[in-house]
């Protein structure tokens, strides 16, 4: 197979034991017809021998900013290894490489290429299962993957400790098919148009003032970016957002109030296969909005409210062909509430997020889901990023 044909790979080495499985990564990337070339720390060649990986990678393995054995030193130049990767992968990467990595450190040659970088970067952590499962390791991880990082998960086994538990570092293969599909993404929603509202809404109380909520778009931006990698053509409705998009097949409508989202959505859900309501759209609106900034001498004794249109449900109403889902964020008897939005809503699957797991929820670019089936067959997440838990998400709806 040549998966991996004409891709350049930097693998970069730590010094964990689970190094001693490189010689079969290499192996395996070459086999995909990629280009290897392998930086190590020093710690990592007490684990596994510089020569079997030249010899597998069939080129020079770097571990020093000047080359070694040579009474006129040559320099490795950091910048165009990183310059000269497609994509950088960092495996093993120990604790202490993680740590070094999310704050800038550059004692080796290969911090100093993965700060040069500017290729895709994939880490993959190993480690025992303490120093996996430590907050300090855990936090590292989720940096990381804010940076724009890669992390892949860990495997679950047999430790070099003796111990058995999270920490091992994924198979050669699996890493391998993890980046063949990276640079080969299945197109599985090619021809599918995806419409997805994301975001809050603010309700205006006049002209300076407006009743909103926290949310801050990034689960339905995060959404319309997995779909736009599975080949849909995407038209993400958003409210207020400082998120950023772009891509050939979106189309990006802003809006403001829950009704300016409804019109954006009539517009659309006729031609819609699968709809997505991400938005956190405000529930109630004041009845009236003063045309003049409301002064504060005058005094406020109360708004008056009124319920604005639920978006959802008219999805739910009009719905023909298309596979609708909905969010619930709850706080408390999560799943009876967000049963009851499924069926109350119609839908066809309702992705349920609570604000009682730490790291999930407004703002943050974590989220652990729950997806659930009509039939209320549910499938629950552990904390991982807002784009792979979109990525569950139409995992799910594909099975739809
Ligand atoms: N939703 C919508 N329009 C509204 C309110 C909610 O489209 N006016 C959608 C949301 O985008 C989400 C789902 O309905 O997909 C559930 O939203 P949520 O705020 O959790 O529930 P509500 O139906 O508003 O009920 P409550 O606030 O009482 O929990």
């Amino acid at each position: 197979m040549s998966l991996l044909s004409g891709k350049k790979i930097l693998l970069g080495i730590t010094g964990g034991i689970a190094a001693y499985k490189t010689p079969l990564l290499v192996r395996a990337l070459i086999q995909q017809s990629a280009e290897v070339k392998v930086v190590m720390t020093p710690s990592s060649k007490d684990f596994v021998s510089p020569l079997t990986l030249s010899t597998l990678s069939k080129n020079p393995v770097l571990s020093t900013f000047t080359a070694e054995d040579s009474d006129n030193p040559v320099w490795n130049d950091h910048v165009e290894l990183g310059q000269w990767a497609d994509l950088l992968l960092v495996a093993p990467a120990t604790a202490n490489t993680l740590s070094s990595m999310v704050h800038g450190r550059c004692n080796n040659l290969l911090l100093a290429v993965y700060l040069s970088a500017k290729c895709p970067v994939f880490i993959a952590p190993a480690m025992d299962l303490d120093m996996y499962a430590h907050p300090s390791t855990q936090e590292n991880i989720n940096t990381l993957k804010s940076f724009g990082n890669h992390v892949l998960p860990v495997g679950e086994g047999f430790l070099a400790s003796g111990l058995e538990g999270k920490g091992r570092m994924l198979e050669p293969e699996e890493m391998v098919s993890k980046v063949v599909s990276f640079f080969n993404p299945t197109l599985e929603l090619k021809g599918k148009k995806v419409l997805i509202t994301a975001g809050p809404t603010y309700e205006a109380i006049d002209p300076v003032r407006f009743i909103g909520n926290h949310s801050s778009g990034k689960m339905g931006y995060a959404l319309a970016e997995v779909a736009l990698k599975m080949g849909a053509a995407v038209t993400l409705i958003s409210g207020p957002s400082s998120e950023k998009i772009n891509h050939p097949s979106l189309k990006l409508i802003k809006v403001v109030s829950a009704e300016e989202m409804l019109t954006a959505v009539q517009e659309f859900y006729d031609s819609t296969d699968i709809a997505i309501a991400a938005a956190a759209v405000a529930d109630f609106k004041p009845k009236k909005i003063a045309s003049n900034k409301l002064k504060k001498e005058s005094g406020l004794a109360h708004i008056s409210l009124v319920p604005t249109v639920d978006i959802l449900s008219y999805m739910g109403e009009k719905k023909k062909k298309q596979k609708l889902i909905g969010f619930a964020l709850e706080t408390e008897n999560e799943l009876e509430h967000a049963k009851g939005k499924l069926s109350r809503k119609n839908l066809d699957g309702i992705v349920l997020n609570s604000l009682q797991d730490p790291d999930a929820g407004f703002s943050v670019t974590t989220n652990k889901i729950t997806f659930i089936h009509a039939d209320f067959r549910a499938e629950s997440y552990p904390l991982q990023s807002k784009l792979e838990c979109a990525q569950r998400i139409f995992e799910q709806i594909l099975t739809l």
